[in-house]
């Protein structure tokens, strides 16, 4: 096994036993949401959403990382799922304008050089109307987000993610309207929902 298979073992390991404690119910939740036919899912990593996809949908699974993607398209194939499993950076989406009925992500946008823009490319590959889908989590508030703000410089370094993203008014300056948010989690972890105008 070379590292970058070795790397997605160890993170899809230390998923699974996050998603058993908590986020399994999450993605449920999210995935009940979502509209098709025509979905992405940017940032799929192992593909541990593959459970929720539906055979109505024509799902478009995209990352940058190519073991975490064949890890992806391994675990589909086992569970019998359908979806076009693509190699692509979400900051600059290989795709036509206006394609999608839903873009969704699942704890992406935390480790985005550049949020903005990959908002900005979900907001130009959906169509007019077109849905929004986010769990992510982000900045939070009270004294445990003044603690998070207080750590997040130097787990930044450490890990490369960063926990206090206002994930939501990057949405509103991309241009997305009908922004809503549903708490999961002490306000840290959300979903929001969104619109393309
Ligand atoms: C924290 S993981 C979450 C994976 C998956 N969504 C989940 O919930 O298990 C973030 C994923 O986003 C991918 N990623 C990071 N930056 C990306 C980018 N610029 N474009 C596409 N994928 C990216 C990583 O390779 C990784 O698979």
């Amino acid at each position: 096994m070379n590292d970058a298979a070795r790397s997605a073992s160890i993170y899809d390991f230390m998923m699974r036993v996050l998603d058993r404690i908590m986020i399994k119910g999450w993605r449920k939740e999210l995935w009940a949401m979502v509209r098709g036919p025509l979905v992405l899912e940017a940032g799929v990593g192992t593909g541990l959403s593959v459970d929720f996809y539906k055979d109505e949908f024509h799902i478009t699974a995209l990352d940058n990382n190519h073991s975490f993607l064949e890890k992806a398209r391994h675990r589909a194939e086992i569970k019998g799922k359908n979806a076009d499993f693509i190699f692509g950076d979400i900051e600059s989406l290989p795709f036509d304008a206006n394609i999608f009925d839903t873009a969704l992500t699942t704890f992406l946008f935390c480790q985005l050089e550049n949020p903005q823009l990959g908002m900005a490319e979900l907001n130009r590959v959906l169509k007019p109307g077109g849905q929004l889908l986010l769990l992510e989590h982000v900045r939070t508030y009270g004294t445990f987000g003044r603690l998070l703000e207080v750590i997040s410089g130097p787990l930044y370094k450490m890990t490369g993610d960063h926990i206090a993203r206002d994930t939501e008014e990057i949405a509103a300056k991309a241009g997305f309207v009908n922004i809503s948010a549903k708490d999961l989690f002490t306000r840290g972890v959300i979903i929001i929902s969104a619109e393309k105008s």
